[in-house]
Protein backbone atom coordinates (compact mmCIF):
# COMPACT_ATOMS: atom_id res chain seq x y z
CA UNK A 1 0.00 0.00 0.00
CA UNK A 2 2.53 2.72 1.28
CA UNK A 3 4.57 1.69 -2.20
CA UNK A 4 1.52 2.58 -4.34
CA UNK A 5 0.91 5.70 -2.27
CA UNK A 6 4.67 6.63 -3.57
CA UNK A 7 4.30 5.68 -7.00
CA UNK A 8 1.39 7.86 -7.21
CA UNK A 9 3.25 10.44 -5.34
CA UNK A 10 6.06 10.25 -7.81
CA UNK A 11 3.90 10.66 -10.91
CA UNK A 12 1.60 14.10 -9.38
CA UNK A 13 5.14 15.06 -8.72
CA UNK A 14 6.38 14.30 -12.32
CA UNK A 15 3.04 15.71 -13.67
CA UNK A 16 3.53 18.92 -11.54
CA UNK A 17 7.37 19.56 -12.70
CA UNK A 18 6.52 18.87 -16.35
CA UNK A 19 3.74 21.36 -16.29
CA UNK A 20 5.64 24.33 -14.27
CA UNK A 21 8.73 23.78 -17.30
CA UNK A 22 6.93 23.75 -20.02
CA UNK A 23 5.17 27.19 -18.54
CA UNK A 24 8.84 28.48 -18.37
CA UNK A 25 9.74 27.06 -21.53
CA UNK A 26 6.29 29.20 -23.33
CA UNK A 27 7.82 32.60 -21.38
CA UNK A 28 11.38 31.93 -22.59
CA UNK A 29 10.11 31.67 -25.96
CA UNK A 30 7.92 34.46 -26.02
CA UNK A 31 10.52 36.58 -24.76
CA UNK A 32 12.95 35.54 -27.71
CA UNK A 33 12.44 38.84 -30.35
CA UNK A 34 13.49 38.68 -33.77
CA UNK A 35 12.90 35.14 -34.66
CA UNK A 36 11.40 34.68 -38.34
CA UNK A 37 7.59 33.79 -37.92
CA UNK A 38 8.45 30.06 -39.67
CA UNK A 39 11.57 29.16 -37.34
CA UNK A 40 8.96 30.38 -34.50
CA UNK A 41 6.29 28.24 -35.42
CA UNK A 42 8.84 24.72 -35.78
CA UNK A 43 10.53 26.29 -32.55
CA UNK A 44 6.82 26.35 -30.75
CA UNK A 45 5.97 22.98 -32.75
CA UNK A 46 9.06 20.81 -31.14
CA UNK A 47 8.81 22.29 -27.78
CA UNK A 48 5.52 22.62 -27.26
CA UNK A 49 5.02 18.75 -28.07
CA UNK A 50 4.44 16.32 -25.31
CA UNK A 51 7.55 15.40 -23.99
CA UNK A 52 8.34 13.68 -20.29
CA UNK A 53 10.49 16.06 -19.09
CA UNK A 54 12.21 14.01 -16.83
CA UNK A 55 15.46 15.96 -17.39
CA UNK A 56 14.26 19.33 -16.22
CA UNK A 57 12.53 17.27 -13.35
CA UNK A 58 16.08 15.87 -12.22
CA UNK A 59 17.41 19.49 -12.59
CA UNK A 60 14.28 20.32 -9.83
CA UNK A 61 14.51 17.74 -7.75
CA UNK A 62 18.31 18.06 -7.20
CA UNK A 63 17.68 21.51 -6.49
CA UNK A 64 15.21 20.52 -4.08
CA UNK A 65 17.33 17.61 -2.50
CA UNK A 66 20.36 20.68 -1.59
CA UNK A 67 18.41 23.47 -0.90
CA UNK A 68 14.76 22.26 0.15
CA UNK A 69 13.28 24.04 -2.16
CA UNK A 70 13.10 25.13 -6.04
CA UNK A 71 14.56 28.50 -7.24
CA UNK A 72 14.49 30.41 -9.68
CA UNK A 73 17.71 29.31 -11.23
CA UNK A 74 16.85 26.06 -11.04
CA UNK A 75 13.68 26.68 -13.67
CA UNK A 76 15.92 28.71 -16.02
CA UNK A 77 18.01 25.55 -16.20
CA UNK A 78 15.58 23.52 -16.44
CA UNK A 79 13.90 24.80 -19.50
CA UNK A 80 17.68 25.40 -20.90
CA UNK A 81 18.50 21.85 -20.55
CA UNK A 82 14.86 20.47 -21.90
CA UNK A 83 15.80 22.96 -24.85
CA UNK A 84 19.18 21.15 -25.17
CA UNK A 85 17.61 17.65 -25.71
CA UNK A 86 14.85 18.54 -28.02
CA UNK A 87 17.55 19.90 -30.14
CA UNK A 88 18.99 16.79 -29.90
CA UNK A 89 16.19 14.60 -30.47
CA UNK A 90 14.93 16.90 -33.76
CA UNK A 91 18.50 15.96 -35.30
CA UNK A 92 18.20 12.36 -34.15
CA UNK A 93 15.07 11.95 -35.97
CA UNK A 94 16.84 13.28 -39.33
CA UNK A 95 17.06 11.17 -42.08
CA UNK A 96 21.15 11.11 -42.27
CA UNK A 97 20.55 10.42 -38.66
CA UNK A 98 17.76 7.41 -36.98
CA UNK A 99 15.12 8.60 -40.47
CA UNK A 100 12.06 8.73 -37.62
CA UNK A 101 8.95 9.84 -39.01
CA UNK A 102 7.47 10.08 -35.31
CA UNK A 103 8.24 12.03 -31.88
CA UNK A 104 6.46 12.92 -28.94
CA UNK A 105 3.18 11.49 -31.09
CA UNK A 106 3.20 13.80 -33.53
CA UNK A 107 5.38 14.11 -36.62
CA UNK A 108 8.77 15.16 -36.87
CA UNK A 109 9.87 18.34 -37.13
CA UNK A 110 11.66 17.70 -40.65
CA UNK A 111 7.94 15.65 -41.30
CA UNK A 112 6.09 18.51 -39.80
CA UNK A 113 8.18 21.67 -41.67
CA UNK A 114 11.11 20.41 -43.98
CA UNK A 115 14.98 19.45 -43.11
CA UNK A 116 16.42 22.70 -43.49
CA UNK A 117 14.16 23.81 -41.14
CA UNK A 118 14.43 21.02 -39.20
CA UNK A 119 18.33 21.59 -38.66
CA UNK A 120 17.90 24.96 -38.38
CA UNK A 121 15.05 24.17 -35.48
CA UNK A 122 17.77 22.21 -33.64
CA UNK A 123 20.48 25.15 -33.98
CA UNK A 124 18.02 27.35 -32.70
CA UNK A 125 16.93 25.47 -29.73
CA UNK A 126 20.61 25.24 -28.75
CA UNK A 127 21.89 28.38 -29.28
CA UNK A 128 18.99 30.12 -27.37
CA UNK A 129 19.50 27.42 -24.18
CA UNK A 130 22.52 29.31 -23.73
CA UNK A 131 21.89 32.67 -24.52
CA UNK A 132 19.13 31.75 -21.57
CA UNK A 133 21.92 30.69 -19.10
CA UNK A 134 23.85 33.91 -20.05
CA UNK A 135 21.48 36.45 -19.17
CA UNK A 136 19.33 34.72 -16.83
CA UNK A 137 20.60 33.25 -13.86
CA UNK A 138 21.14 35.14 -10.69
CA UNK A 139 24.58 35.23 -10.27
CA UNK A 140 27.63 35.22 -12.97
CA UNK A 141 29.66 32.34 -11.52
CA UNK A 142 26.97 29.97 -11.50
CA UNK A 143 25.74 31.20 -14.77
CA UNK A 144 29.21 30.14 -16.03
CA UNK A 145 29.09 26.91 -14.35
CA UNK A 146 25.91 25.85 -15.77
CA UNK A 147 27.44 27.06 -19.23
CA UNK A 148 30.66 24.39 -18.93
CA UNK A 149 28.37 22.15 -17.35
CA UNK A 150 26.00 21.80 -20.10
CA UNK A 151 28.43 22.24 -23.02
CA UNK A 152 30.63 19.84 -21.72
CA UNK A 153 27.53 17.16 -21.83
CA UNK A 154 26.07 18.13 -24.80
CA UNK A 155 29.74 18.82 -26.57
CA UNK A 156 31.81 16.75 -28.86
CA UNK A 157 32.97 14.42 -26.29
CA UNK A 158 29.51 13.91 -24.91
CA UNK A 159 26.53 13.89 -26.26
CA UNK A 160 27.45 14.65 -30.01
CA UNK A 161 30.39 11.94 -29.48
CA UNK A 162 27.53 9.22 -28.19
CA UNK A 163 25.33 10.09 -31.14
CA UNK A 164 28.64 9.67 -33.73
CA UNK A 165 29.74 6.16 -32.22
CA UNK A 166 26.15 5.01 -32.34
CA UNK A 167 26.09 5.89 -36.28
CA UNK A 168 29.68 4.72 -36.40
CA UNK A 169 28.50 1.06 -34.45
CA UNK A 170 24.50 0.45 -37.11
CA UNK A 171 25.15 -3.08 -38.51
CA UNK A 172 28.61 -3.77 -36.69
CA UNK A 173 29.25 -6.24 -34.09
CA UNK A 174 29.94 -3.88 -31.21
CA UNK A 175 31.65 -4.69 -28.00
CA UNK A 176 29.64 -4.29 -24.95
CA UNK A 177 32.48 -1.62 -24.00
CA UNK A 178 31.80 0.33 -27.08
CA UNK A 179 27.72 -0.26 -25.86
CA UNK A 180 28.29 1.08 -22.79
CA UNK A 181 30.16 4.17 -24.01
CA UNK A 182 28.07 5.05 -26.36
CA UNK A 183 24.84 5.26 -23.48
CA UNK A 184 27.47 7.34 -21.43
CA UNK A 185 28.08 9.49 -23.84
CA UNK A 186 24.75 10.13 -25.73
CA UNK A 187 22.20 9.88 -22.87
CA UNK A 188 23.54 9.22 -19.57
CA UNK A 189 25.77 12.87 -19.66
CA UNK A 190 23.30 14.60 -20.36
CA UNK A 191 21.52 13.16 -16.87
CA UNK A 192 24.67 14.04 -14.90
CA UNK A 193 24.15 17.80 -16.08
CA UNK A 194 21.23 17.77 -15.39
CA UNK A 195 22.02 17.25 -11.75
CA UNK A 196 24.33 19.17 -11.51
CA UNK A 197 22.54 22.01 -12.34
CA UNK A 198 20.22 21.58 -9.92
CA UNK A 199 22.87 21.52 -7.72
CA UNK A 200 24.52 24.29 -8.76
CA UNK A 201 20.97 26.10 -8.48
CA UNK A 202 20.75 25.00 -5.01
CA UNK A 203 24.08 26.04 -3.83
CA UNK A 204 25.40 22.50 -3.58
CA UNK A 205 29.00 21.37 -1.76
CA UNK A 206 32.06 19.88 -4.12
CA UNK A 207 30.89 16.92 -2.46
CA UNK A 208 27.37 17.09 -2.97
CA UNK A 209 27.82 17.72 -6.54
CA UNK A 210 30.43 14.94 -6.71
CA UNK A 211 27.50 12.48 -5.24
CA UNK A 212 24.39 14.40 -8.00
CA UNK A 213 27.24 14.07 -10.70
CA UNK A 214 27.51 10.23 -9.99
CA UNK A 215 24.01 9.75 -9.34
CA UNK A 216 22.90 11.12 -12.95
CA UNK A 217 25.10 8.84 -14.47
CA UNK A 218 23.87 6.19 -12.98
CA UNK A 219 20.32 7.18 -13.89
CA UNK A 220 20.80 7.83 -17.55
CA UNK A 221 22.84 4.94 -18.50
CA UNK A 222 19.47 2.99 -16.75
CA UNK A 223 16.93 5.66 -18.57
CA UNK A 224 19.13 4.68 -22.40
CA UNK A 225 18.83 0.73 -21.53
CA UNK A 226 15.24 1.38 -20.79
CA UNK A 227 14.52 3.51 -23.87
CA UNK A 228 16.74 0.41 -25.50
CA UNK A 229 13.78 -1.98 -23.95
CA UNK A 230 10.65 0.19 -24.74
CA UNK A 231 11.87 0.11 -28.55
CA UNK A 232 11.83 -3.85 -28.71
CA UNK A 233 8.33 -4.47 -26.13
CA UNK A 234 6.71 -1.27 -26.26
CA UNK A 235 4.19 -0.05 -29.78
CA UNK A 236 4.77 3.27 -31.21
CA UNK A 237 1.10 4.56 -29.55
CA UNK A 238 2.72 3.99 -26.50
CA UNK A 239 5.81 5.44 -27.05
CA UNK A 240 4.60 8.33 -29.42
CA UNK A 241 7.97 7.95 -31.59
CA UNK A 242 8.37 4.46 -34.23
CA UNK A 243 8.87 1.35 -32.25
CA UNK A 244 11.46 -1.74 -33.43
CA UNK A 245 13.46 0.77 -35.10
CA UNK A 246 16.82 -0.02 -33.62
CA UNK A 247 16.54 -3.56 -34.34
CA UNK A 248 15.47 -2.92 -37.91
CA UNK A 249 17.93 -0.24 -38.26
CA UNK A 250 20.80 -2.30 -36.63
CA UNK A 251 21.40 -0.26 -33.63
CA UNK A 252 24.02 -1.39 -30.98
CA UNK A 253 21.10 -1.30 -28.26
CA UNK A 254 21.24 -3.25 -24.51
CA UNK A 255 18.99 -6.05 -26.07
CA UNK A 256 21.08 -6.61 -28.78
CA UNK A 257 23.55 -7.59 -26.94
CA UNK A 258 22.81 -8.87 -23.36
CA UNK A 259 19.21 -10.18 -24.55
CA UNK A 260 15.80 -8.50 -22.92
CA UNK A 261 16.21 -10.31 -19.38
CA UNK A 262 19.71 -9.35 -19.03
CA UNK A 263 18.75 -6.11 -20.01
CA UNK A 264 16.16 -5.62 -17.30
CA UNK A 265 18.69 -6.90 -14.60
CA UNK A 266 21.26 -4.11 -15.53
CA UNK A 267 18.39 -1.57 -15.43
CA UNK A 268 17.21 -2.69 -11.86
CA UNK A 269 20.61 -2.53 -10.67
CA UNK A 270 21.17 0.91 -12.35
CA UNK A 271 18.21 2.01 -10.42
CA UNK A 272 19.31 0.71 -6.83
CA UNK A 273 22.80 2.09 -7.24
CA UNK A 274 21.57 5.48 -8.36
CA UNK A 275 19.45 5.23 -4.77
CA UNK A 276 22.03 4.32 -3.23
CA UNK A 277 24.35 7.28 -3.58
CA UNK A 278 21.61 9.50 -2.64
CA UNK A 279 21.84 7.84 0.84
CA UNK A 280 23.69 10.85 2.45
CA UNK A 281 20.87 13.50 1.25
CA UNK A 282 18.24 11.07 4.13
CA UNK A 283 14.55 11.91 3.54
CA UNK A 284 15.40 15.22 1.08
CA UNK A 285 15.69 13.05 -1.47
CA UNK A 286 13.18 10.90 -1.32
CA UNK A 287 11.27 11.99 -4.46
CA UNK A 288 14.19 11.78 -6.61
CA UNK A 289 14.72 8.42 -5.36
CA UNK A 290 11.23 7.46 -6.53
CA UNK A 291 11.70 9.14 -10.12
CA UNK A 292 14.90 6.91 -10.28
CA UNK A 293 12.04 3.86 -10.27
CA UNK A 294 9.21 5.58 -12.18
CA UNK A 295 11.77 6.44 -14.61
CA UNK A 296 13.21 2.45 -14.88
CA UNK A 297 10.16 0.92 -15.18
CA UNK A 298 7.92 3.43 -16.96
CA UNK A 299 5.82 2.20 -20.10
CA UNK A 300 6.93 4.97 -22.83
C1 LIG B 1 14.52 10.12 -25.69
O1 LIG B 1 14.45 10.82 -24.47
C2 LIG B 1 15.94 9.99 -26.10
C3 LIG B 1 16.77 9.27 -25.15
C4 LIG B 1 17.90 9.73 -24.73
C5 LIG B 1 16.37 7.96 -24.66
P1 LIG B 1 13.09 10.92 -23.66
O2 LIG B 1 12.49 9.56 -23.50
O3 LIG B 1 13.34 11.69 -22.42
O4 LIG B 1 12.18 11.77 -24.66
P2 LIG B 1 11.06 12.87 -24.37
O5 LIG B 1 11.79 14.13 -24.01
O6 LIG B 1 10.19 12.38 -23.28
O7 LIG B 1 10.34 13.01 -25.69
C1 LIG C 1 18.93 9.25 -28.74
O1 LIG C 1 18.92 7.89 -28.57
C2 LIG C 1 19.86 9.90 -27.85
C3 LIG C 1 19.99 11.33 -28.16
C4 LIG C 1 21.07 11.95 -27.81
C5 LIG C 1 18.96 12.09 -28.86
P1 LIG C 1 17.81 7.16 -29.43
O2 LIG C 1 18.04 7.34 -30.87
O3 LIG C 1 17.67 5.78 -28.89
O4 LIG C 1 16.51 8.01 -29.00
P2 LIG C 1 15.06 7.73 -29.57
O5 LIG C 1 14.73 6.29 -29.30
O6 LIG C 1 15.09 8.07 -31.03
O7 LIG C 1 14.19 8.66 -28.76
MG1 LIG D 1 19.63 7.82 -32.11
MG1 LIG E 1 16.54 7.80 -32.41
MG1 LIG F 1 15.83 4.76 -28.64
Amino acid sequence: MAEKTEKIDIKIELEQKASLVNEVIAAVIKGFVGIPDRLREAIEYTLSAPGKRVRAAVVLLCCESVAGNINKDAEIAAAAIEMVHTYSLVHDDLPAMDDDDFRRGKPSCHKAFDEATAILTGDALLTMAFELLSTKISEPSKAVEMIKTLAEAAGPAGMIAGQVDDLLAQNGTGSSDNLHNIHINKTAKMFAASALLGAIAGGASRQQKDLLGRFGLKLGLGFQIADDILDVSSTSTQLGKTAGKDAEQGKLTYPAVFGLEQSRKKADELANQAAEILEPFEEKANMLKGLVLALLNRTK
